[in-house]
């Protein structure tokens, strides 16, 4: 039931990767379509993004912020939004990876605060990526998937 959009950087380890494949497999597991985007491949459209009924968004620490393609994901919506387009309100997850550092949480959560309504909480892990980290975004994914049932039997 739904459609996830998990939209994700990763370059250095496939770290990042990993989560959001937990995260996926999750939301699958709870009934849902899924769809994955690694941004350091491609851009997200604003057609995919408006055909998702939910949004996992997961980023690697770079410098204590998002990553560079992670911060144009959110730039573009910032300028669909200008334009008119209907992108905010979607319910979304968090999780990042990072070295040790993982300051990047809470610039992340501001970004996502200004677009989505947070769904859990932020799902952050250092390399290596160990097996309870997956378990929590596999959790988080499942958890996604639960909110927009529980949105769409309110409609
Ligand atoms: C350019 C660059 C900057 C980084 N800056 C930080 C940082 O500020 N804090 C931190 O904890 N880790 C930092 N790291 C480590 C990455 O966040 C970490 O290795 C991450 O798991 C990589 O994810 P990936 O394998 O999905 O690309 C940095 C890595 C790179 C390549």
């Amino acid at each position: 039931m739904g459609k996830i959009i998990v939209i994700y950087h990763s370059q250095q380890y496939g770290n990042t990767r990993m989560l959001a494949e937990a995260l996926a497999e999750g939301a699958r597991e709870a009934g849902a379509e899924v769809n994955l985007i690694n941004t350091n491949e491609r851009r997200v459209t604003l057609e995919e993004f408006l055909s998702a009924d939910g949004v996992a968004i997961g980023t690697p620490d770079y410098f204590s912020y998002v990553a560079g393609t992670v911060k144009t994901f959110f730039d573009d919506i910032y300028q669909w939004d200008q334009s008119g387009k209907p992108v905010k309100g979607k319910p979304a997850v968090l999780f990042f990876s990072c070295g040790g550092g993982g300051k990047v949480r809470q610039p992340f959560e501001s970004l996502a605060q200004r677009f989505f309504q947070q769904v859990g909480e932020t799902v952050g892990s250092e390399r290596p990526i160990s097996n309870e980290a997956k378990k929590k975004c596999l959790a988080l994914g499942k958890e996604l998937v639960k909110n927009l049932s529980k949105r769409a039997s309110k409609k």
